[in-house]
Formats: structure tokens, C-alpha cells, sequence
């Protein structure tokens, strides 16, 4: 199969078929059994890290695959930029352009900007994440991450926990399931945030299956499923102002998965979380055999390191 990646911007994970997403994966895979293969694979190639918002793990992630990977990253600091003066996206992203870089990789506090930065660059922009819209490398890493626990993506059972109203990451998993076959989403979350019905009404078009529980439910859903994705609550994402943050308030610490929950789960069960956490998982769980998180996580940098040759070599 020809690498369907090259010189493809990647804003969302709908754009990508099974087939393409298989690609990806087992090259990932390739990647992480014998990392000692592809040292000089991006030698000579230049990565533009753009991040608008807050990272972690997708900013550090992303530049160190481009260091094993052999290529330069480019330093930027957004408080250190001349955004400060007032310029703007459009104009920061066309001057990005005209230094000629091989490939960007964009995180934005606006939905859309993933988009609007593509549209004006010659190279592949990769969405690090755009506001509530898409991340949709998160996604690849949550599907790298399911197929290593479970052996398989399809017919996996899975419980997505927490804040399902504004958590990208629930969103764009639950999308990419509906490309596997027999898949069972359990989403549970506090009544004010579930997942809104506009969402609800995508994934029934799609032939997803799922049910809705309320936290009252999480210990039965436990034994139920494969793989308990947890989320936090995405404090910034609720509106500004005395109503989101009585909001907020209301739900703050409503949910934090314990050990004593994990009573009667499959053998192979495990906790997923996108990171950061902060108290939804009890600490006391991070050393037992059902938390693959961190693992999650530095899968996260395969995947990566995957995205970033495949989209610039053919
Ligand atoms: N999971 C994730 O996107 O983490 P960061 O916000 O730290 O990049």
C-alpha cells in the first residue's frame, strides 16, 4: 500500500479511513519494537512547533520524535512573540510559510484554527489540537494504545468517563470507533455533562453503539468493558463569568475511580486517561497493573514519530 499520509494535513480524524489508520498504526508499532531503524529518517527536515495553548506531553512528544527522528525543531514562544504586539494567526502562519519549514505542528485555543493554518501553508500541518474541535493525534495514540491492551480494535468494549460534554478527546475516539467493527461505547458522566445530543445524533449515523449511565453506575460498567477511558474536567473549556464557574463548582470532584471499583473487571482491564489528570483517578491506582496512562502516553511519541515521516516522505 502506498503511504497515504504523504504531504496530508492531519485536522481530523474523520479525514482518515480504516485503511490509512491500519497504515499508521503498524508503522507505529514498527517504530516502537525497533526504534534504532529510523534515526536519520528526518535528517535535514525542519519541524515548526506552534502552540498557542498549554501542553505537555503533545509539545514534548512531537519534538522529541523529531529528535530521534534525526530533524531540527524550530523554538517559538507564543508569550515571547510578537502576538504580544497585537499581530495576528493569519499573518504569524504566512510568515512561518515563507521560512519554508517541512512540516507544522499547530495546538489552538480556537476551533477551526487547525483549518485556517492549513489552508495557508505549502507543507503538512498537524493538528495538536484546535479549542473543543479535534486532536486528532491524541486519537491515534488512544487507538495505538486500545489495539496493544486488547490485541484487536474491533469488538472492543469500552466506558468513556468523566467530562463527555466538552472533552475533544471522547469525541474524536468515539468517531474513530465507528470505522471498527462491534464496538460498544458505555459513556458515564455527571448529568450536566454528558454528551451533547448534536454529538449523539453523529455517532447514531454512524451505526455506533452506545448507552448513557450516570456515575451512580461507573462500578457495574467496570466489569463490562475492555478499557475505562478516563477524562478530567476541562475547567477552561466552561463559559467565563459567575454561571460557568458555579457550573464548574457544582461538578468539581463529583467522580474519582478507586481500586475498591475494580473489583470484578476482565483480565486483561486497563485505565486509559489522556493526561493531565488531577483527581480523577485515585493516586493509589497509578502503580497497579490497571493503569496503562503512562504508557498511553509515551505511545504517544510512536505515533508521532510515525505522522511526522510518513506526511513528509513519500
Ligand atoms: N493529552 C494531551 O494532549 O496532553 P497535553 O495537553 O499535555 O499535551
Amino acid at each position: 500500500m502506498e503511504n497515504p499520509f504523504y504531504k496530508r494535513d492531519v485536522i481530523a480524524i474523520e479525514d482518515f479511513s480504516r485503511q490509512d489508520l491500519d497504515f499508521l498504526l503498524n508503522y507505529s508499532k514498527e517504530m516502537k519494537r525497533d526504534p534504532s531503524r529510523f534515526k536519520e529518517l528526518m535528517k535535514g527536515k525542519v519541524m515548526v512547533p506552534l502552540f498557542f495553548e498549554d501542553s505537555t506531553r503533545t509539545s514534548m512528544s512531537f519534538k522529541m520524535a523529531m529528535h530521534q527522528l534525526g530533524g531540527d525543531v524550530l523554538d517559538f514562544d507564543p508569550s515571547a512573540s510578537s502576538l504580544k504586539k497585537g499581530e495576528n494567526l493569519k499573518d504569524t502562519i504566512k510568515m512561518f510559510e515563507g521560512y519554508f519549514p517541512d512540516v507544522v505542528v499547530m495546538r489552538h485555543y480556537k476551533d477551526g484554527a487547525a483549518q485556517l493554518a492549513a489552508d495557508l501553508l505549502n507543507c503538512p500541518l498537524i493538528n495538536a489540537g484546535d479549542g473543543q474541535n479535534q486532536h486528532p493525534t491524541q486519537t491515534m495514540l488512544d487507538l495505538f494504545s486500545i489495539n496493544e491492551v486488547a490485541g484487536s480494535i474491533d469488538g472492543i468494549e469500552i466506558g468513556m468517563v468523566g467530562d463527555l460534554k466538552y472533552g475533544r478527546t471522547v469525541h474524536s475516539l468515539a468517531i474513530a470507533l465507528s470505522k471498527y467493527n462491534n464496538c460498544k461505547i458505555y459513556f458515564v458522566s455527571p448529568e450536566s455533562l454528558k454528551v451533547p445530543e448534536s454529538f449523539l445524533k453523529v455517532l447514531r449515523e454512524k451505526g455506533v453503539v452506545f448507552s448513557e449511565h450516570l456515575l451512580e453506575e461507573l462500578e457495574d460498567i467496570t466489569s463490562k468493558v475492555d478499557v475505562l477511558y478516563m477524562t478530567r474536567i476541562q475547567r477552561e473549556r466552561f463559559p467565563e463569568g459567575p454561571v460557568g464557574e458555579q457550573d464548574y463548582q457544582a461538578v468539581k470532584q463529583a467522580y474519582s475511580l478507586k481500586m475498591e471499583m475494580l473489583k470484578n473487571v476482565r483480565e486483561h482491564f486497563k485505565v486509559m486517561h489522556p493526561l493531565p489528570k488531577v483527581f480523577e483517578i485515585d493516586k493509589e491506582l497509578d502503580d497497579t497493573k490497571f493503569a496503562y496512562y503512562y504508557e498511553q502516553a509515551s505511545n504517544g511519541l510512536h505515533i508521532r514519530k510515525a505522522l511526522l515521516y510518513l506526511t513528509t516522505t513519500k
